[in-house]
């Protein structure tokens, strides 16, 4: 097992106060860099897994850059999150092959089953949900991925299954087992 301070620390692993000293250990080399914005909170998202406020506040204050404009950049960069990403993130496919066979249909059950919206995580902290527009499985779709694994030919009543079937710690199955047609 890797030693605990190289794996990837989520907001729940760490109090308050320790989030706050990971924000300003990250940001130290950053100290003055007006231009360095973006890196900065790509560091943070590498490290915390998503860009809490209290580090955009940082951000603003060591990079000597307006919180405005650090919190529209957060807000402008898909690939910023400003909320926690949940355990494993259920990606739904809703790109032209899976639109076609239900993607949205696929991304309704997906909801409803989970009970947050796009872009939400569940209380438990296990999921957190998002749309991508191809898991590279176009053949089988629609498809989602659980993670890194895709599960295909996936029937809104199928999400229950798939998502167990996505999950890293069980077998990995990669077809919802819905038959074509
Ligand atoms: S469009 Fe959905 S997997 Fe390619």
């Amino acid at each position: 097992m890797s030693p605990r301070g190289l794996e990837p620390i989520t907001a729940k692993d760490v109090p308050e106060t320790g989030l706050e000293a990971q924000i300003r250990e990250v940001l130290k080399p950053f100290a003055g860099q007006r231009d360095q914005v973006i890196p900065a909170l790509q560091r943070i998202q590498e490290r915390l897994g998503y860009v809490p406020e209290a580090a955009a506040r940082e951000v603003s204050r060591l990079l000597g850059v307006s919180p405005n404009f650090v919190y529209g950049v957060v807000s402008f960069y898909g690939d910023l999150r400003a909320k926690p990403h949940g355990q494993h993130a259920v990606r739904v496919c809703t790109g032209p092959a899976c639109h076609v066979r239900g993607a949205l249909r696929l991304l309704r059950a997906v909801e409803g089953h989970l009970g947050v919206p796009v872009g939400g995580t569940t209380p438990d902290g296990q999921y957190f949900l998002e749309t991508v527009s191809c898991l590279g499985t176009c053949a089988n779709a629609p498809a989602l991925a659980v993670d890194t694994e895709p599960v295909g030919l996936v029937a809104p009543e199928q999400v229950d299954q798939a998502l167990a079937r996505g999950r890293p710690e069980t077998a990995p199955m990669h077809r919802g087992g819905r038959s074509e047609g």
